[in-house]
């Protein structure tokens, strides 16, 4: 049988009850583009740290398959910036069981490495893109590379390599608010699920209520007929999802400032310095990396993850969005 296709329940549970079964790896904390709501120029402490060796990452990815990490998402900064990246994900599909393996790219480096990604088992992809306009995608992202974003996204939709192109928006009032719209009706005519993403308060971001949009507003801006698509599948995750009849595409919301969903969270987040970190709105980070240089065997390092999530502090319980802002482009988008 493939390695990748059976499955084992996650073994990680936490005191309230969620299981763990999705691990978000950070690649790297270099990105090509400046995002304003992602990037900040003073990151935080992570970027002082060492990142991990490959060797050490697989040991990791190791410890994770075996507690029952049946996704692995990889993200940044731009994954894609590691020349190494396509090795990581054949590493990855080829060792490990994971039947999941996705990549979160801003998609500028994306093209001509996709057919063979997608030949070594690479089944989800989210591509960033915040406008279809050329000044307004260069304003946000610091980059006129809108048209090979594009390209790339067209590519990996004729693929049929993904059960949608996950395309993600994050909507600031003023800046992309306009092209609400016409986004989705770009979206909805081909097989893309577009994720209309609530700008959330995060390091140095610029994030302030005169930019926030939540999602009953973004909802009430597109003028079409929204039918909620059952999301009661694990694979949803945290966005709320929409069909439009007679598109093939889909509109999805993910509003975790307006409409949290931390009584859904199924997801860890290792940092490209070996810190693993329960919740994106937490401080808390287990130092995995100190732990493996120490020289602890994959099976200490299974069970100290595994005491970590059962002990209560580690992820945050259902409770308001608290003081602390990540760096997203250091912990991943
Ligand atoms: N608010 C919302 N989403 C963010 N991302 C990064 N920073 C933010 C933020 N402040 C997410 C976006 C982007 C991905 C790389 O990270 O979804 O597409």
């Amino acid at each position: 049988m493939d390695k990748r296709s059976k499955s084992t329940p996650s073994s990680l549970t936490d005191p309230t009850g969620r299981r763990i079964s999705y691990l978000r790896i950070s690649l790297t904390e270099r990105c090509n583009l400046r995002c304003g709501y992602c990037y900040s120029p003073n990151t935080s402490d992570l970027s002082r740290n060492e990142p991990l060796t490959k060797p050490e990452l697989y040991r990791l990815i190791e410890a994770f398959s075996h507690l029952g990490i049946d996704k692995i998402r990889f993200t940044g900064g731009e994954p894609l910036l590691r020349s190494d990246f396509v090795e990581i994900v054949e590493q990855t599909t080829k060792n490990f069981h994971v039947p999941i393996i996705g990549l979160t790219t801003n998609g500028v480096l994306l093209k001509p490495i996709l057919p063979k990604l997608i030949g070594l088992g690479l089944n989800r992809l989210n591509i960033s893109l915040d406008s279809l306009i050329q000044e307004t995608f260069q304003s946000i992202t610091g980059c006129d590379s809108l048209h090979t974003v594009l390209d790339a996204i067209s590519m990996a939709e004729q693929s049929g390599a993904f059960p949608f192109v996950k395309v993600n928006t994050v909507v600031m009032k003023d800046i992309n608010s306009g092209e609400i719209n016409d986004m989705a009706r770009w979206a909805l005519q081909k097989k893309i699920d577009l994720r209309f993403i609530e700008y959330m308060p995060t390091q140095n971001n610029g994030w302030g209520e005169e930019r926030f949009i939540p999602e009953d507003e973004m909802r009430q801006r597109i003028e079409l007929d929204l039918i909620p698509v059952n999301n009661s599948g694990a694979s949803s995750g945290p966005a709320r999802t929409y069909q439009v009849p007679g598109y093939p595409g889909r509109l999805s919301f993910i509003s975790a400032v307006s409409h949290k969903f931390c009584r859904d969270c199924n997801r860890l987040r290792l940092t490209s310095t070996g810190q693993l970190i329960g919740c994106l709105f937490r401080e808390q980070k287990i130092d995995l990396k100190k732990l493996l240089r120490m020289g602890s065997s994959i099976e200490d390092i299974s069970d100290f993850i595994q005491n970590a999530i059962a002990y209560g502090q580690f992820r945050k319980p259902y409770d308001s969005m608290v003081d602390y802002r990540p760096s997203m482009v250091a912990v991943g988008g």
